[in-house]
């Protein structure tokens, strides 16, 4: 399972790319603007300086909404860096320009995906990613986990290699569902991957230990 950060925070990023897990990182303009980040000039800045802090993929959002834009803005996202990933909001001109990158050999995150059928679309479309927002369903009271299931489900009837990226993690225990029901990679705040090497047992544990020691050696 790959582990992306959800974040346009540069100090965050570091730290998870410091612990040595880290497989790429995702933005989405609301990100970007939580950090500040604001004109086209600073935000494709912004977007090179997180490529060169990690070595996976970096996923970059268009802000367009039709085709002819969207393409605009995904060649030029995708000029930036080659570890840069285009992410494309699950409409009708989104599927027809999924289509267009994948037969470009420009990988793609297909964003904003709530249902299997929009994933299915996606897949069929070619992207790389998709990435269900499953947070965000929870949050509506409709079971979020489920629809990575389905996906799991669909994908492998069809072998398809779009690859599943579990997106609106809130929290460790989405990690560990989503782990066990196979997505390929989840993307949360640092909170839900720090979450992961906690237990109250390993710090007894560890406190014990290095009591033993000096007891032993005093
Ligand atoms: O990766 C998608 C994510 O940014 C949305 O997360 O917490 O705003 O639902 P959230």
């Amino acid at each position: 399972m790959k582990f992306f950060i959800d974040t346009a925070n540069l100090d965050q990023i570091k730290e998870a790319q410091a612990l040595g897990v880290l497989d790429g990182v995702t933005t989405n303009p609301s990100l970007m603007a939580k950090e500040g980040i604001t004109g086209k000039d600073n935000i494709l800045k912004h977007y090179v300086n997180i490529c060169n802090i990690v070595e996976g993929d970096v996923s970059a959002e268009v802000v367009a909404t039709d085709l002819e834009g969207m393409i605009r803005e995904g060649e030029e996202l995708a000029d930036l860096h080659e570890q840069i990933v285009v992410k494309i909001p699950m409409i009708k001109d989104g599927v027809k320009a999924l289509k267009y990158f994948s037969d470009k050999g420009i990988r793609t995150n297909c964003t904003l995906v709530f249902s299997p059928g929009q994933a299915l679309l996606a897949a069929k479309a070619g992207a790389t990613y998709v990435s269900p927002f499953l947070g965000r369903l929870d949050d509506i009271s409709t079971d979020g986990l489920n629809l990575i299931s389905e996906i799991r489900l669909i994908y492998d009837n069809y072998d398809f290699e779009t690859q599943i990226l579990a997106a609106s993690i809130r929290h460790t225990m989405h990690v560990i569902d989503c782990a066990k029901i196979g997505a390929d990679v989840m993307t949360g705040p640092l909170s839900s991957i720090e979450g992961l090497l906690k237990h109250p047992l390993t710090d007894i544990g560890l406190a014990k230990f290095l009591e033993d020691y000096k007891k032993g050696n005093s």
